[in-house]
Formats: C-alpha cells, sequence, structure tokens
C-alpha cells in the first residue's frame, strides 16, 4: 500500500506542501497564460474560479483516486503558489509518473530540478514507489535538463505522439524512469540520504 499523504518540506528557496483551494490566485497566473502552458496538457484556464474547480476536481481527489496528494511550490519570502510539482498518474500499484509547471517569472532558477530530486525521494522513501516515470515534449528543452539532471534514466521515444496545437505539428516524446533498484538510487536517492537530509527538512 502506498502512503499517499505528503510531508511538508522546507528548502533554502521554497516549500513543498500539498496544494490547497486558497491557491487557485496564484494558479491562474500560470494557468491562464498561453506561453506558460505551452507543452503542457490541459486547458487555459479562463479565470481563478477555473483554477479553484480545476483544484477541487482534479488535485484534491488524488488520495481517493490512489494518488499521493500534490505538491505545489511555495516561493520564499513572498509564500507565492509558483507551481506544482507532483505525482498525477499511479500505474500497477507502485509505479508512479511525475509532472511540473512553474510560473514564467520563476524559470531558471533552479527551483524544478530541485523539487524534483526531493519528491524523488519522498517518492521512494515515504510513498513506496518502486519505479518513477517521466517524459516530456522532445522540443521542451529545460524539461529534458531538469529529467536528465535529476538523473532519470532514457527508456524510448515515442514517435510524433501528440498533436501540439500551439507548434501546429506532432511531436516526439522522450519517456525516462528510475527504478528503486538503479544505481542512480543507490549514489543519489537512497533511503540514508532520505532519512539524513530530506527528513531535516519536514515542518509540521
Ligand atoms: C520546464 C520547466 C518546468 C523548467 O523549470 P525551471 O525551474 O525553470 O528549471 P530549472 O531552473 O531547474 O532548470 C533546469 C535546467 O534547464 C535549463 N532550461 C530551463 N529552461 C530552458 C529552456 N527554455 N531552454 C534551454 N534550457 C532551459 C536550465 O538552464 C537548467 O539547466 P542548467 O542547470 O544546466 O543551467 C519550466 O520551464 C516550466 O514550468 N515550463 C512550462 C511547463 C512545462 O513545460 N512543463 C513540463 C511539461 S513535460
Amino acid at each position: 500500500m502506498l502512503n499517499l499523504r505528503l510531508p511538508t518540506i522546507e528548502t533554502d528557496q521554497f516549500i513543498l506542501r500539498p496544494i490547497q483551494v486558497e491557491d487557485a490566485k496564484d494558479m491562474f497566473e500560470y494557468a491562464g497564460d498561453a506561453e506558460n502552458l505551452q507543452f503542457v496538457w490541459f486547458p487555459r484556464h479562463s479565470g481563478p474560479e477555473s483554477s479553484k474547480k480545476s483544484i477541487e476536481d482534479f488535485f484534491l481527489t488524488r488520495v481517493d483516486r490512489g494518488i499521493p496528494e500534490a505538491y505545489c511550490v511555495v516561493i520564499k519570502p513572498e509564500m507565492k503558489m509558483i507551481g506544482t510539482v507532483d505525482v498525477h498518474t499511479v500505474r500497477f500499484g507502485d509505479v508512479g509518473e511525475i509532472g511540473y509547471i512553474i510560473n514564467k517569472r520563476y524559470w531558471n532558477r533552479g527551483i524544478v530540478s530541485e523539487a524534483v530530486q526531493i519528491l524523488i525521494s519522498v517518492m521512494f522513501h515515504h510513498c513506496g514507489f518502486s519505479r518513477i516515470e517521466i517524459q516530456h515534449n522532445a522540443e521542451n528543452i529545460g524539461s529534458g535538463r531538469v529529467i536528465e539532471k535529476a538523473g532519470f534514466i532514457k527508456e524510448g521515444t515515442y514517435r510524433k505522439r501528440k498533436y501540439e496545437p500551439e507548434l501546429g505539428h506532432r511531436s516526439d516524446y522522450h519517456f525516462y524512469a528510475i527504478n528503486l533498484d538503479d544505481k542512480i538510487v543507490e549514489e543519489r536517492y537512497s533511503k540514508e540520504h532520505y532519512e539524513n537530509t530530506i527528513r531535516t527538512k519536514i515542518r509540521p
């Protein structure tokens, strides 16, 4: 059985905590912006109300659907919710797939890289996943870098997988994973690392 409730974790730059309805206004700032949504699969939100509905229907129903709570990133010192870094799909009981989006005003500060690497440790050592999957549009270079830097192992490419309306053509998707018994887990995401580094950042 997976542990679906997630601890709140604080780093120097941000807090990772489960998303709440009160985050709707901050979510609309990026979910209502076409550039921010270029490579994501949900339609643009029309206003804070539609962000609120998405939080209620899509994010807050996760535990009932057997998926961990959705982490959002709250940036310090503003304490503004600037994006989500979360497990959106669970397959075969112990395989989770990660996705992310961050407000474009905060791109290129290493935020998603740091959050993804924390989430990987939490998924293996708090939730109980055995395998973590991730994929990205081959043209989304930034997302590819986040994935490479986290140590994911490339498993293949779906050719011309999806028509991208913004791009006007079908895009390839690269697919990656980390298995619990991969060497990278021992090197960077071990149980000891979780206990000694991540657990010390847990806040009430
Ligand atoms: C992709 C995304 C999540 C990256 O988040 P981020 O917090 O800016 O990423 P980081 O700062 O951790 O950067 C990771 C690396 O990617 C690089 N990078 C980020 N955006 C880039 C871009 N557009 N082109 C080239 N490199 C890019 C950074 O320079 C960094 O590399 P480095 O450490 O070697 O310098 C963010 O741009 C985003 O939310 N985009 C919109 C939603 C999206 O595409 N989601 C992913 C769907 S698969």
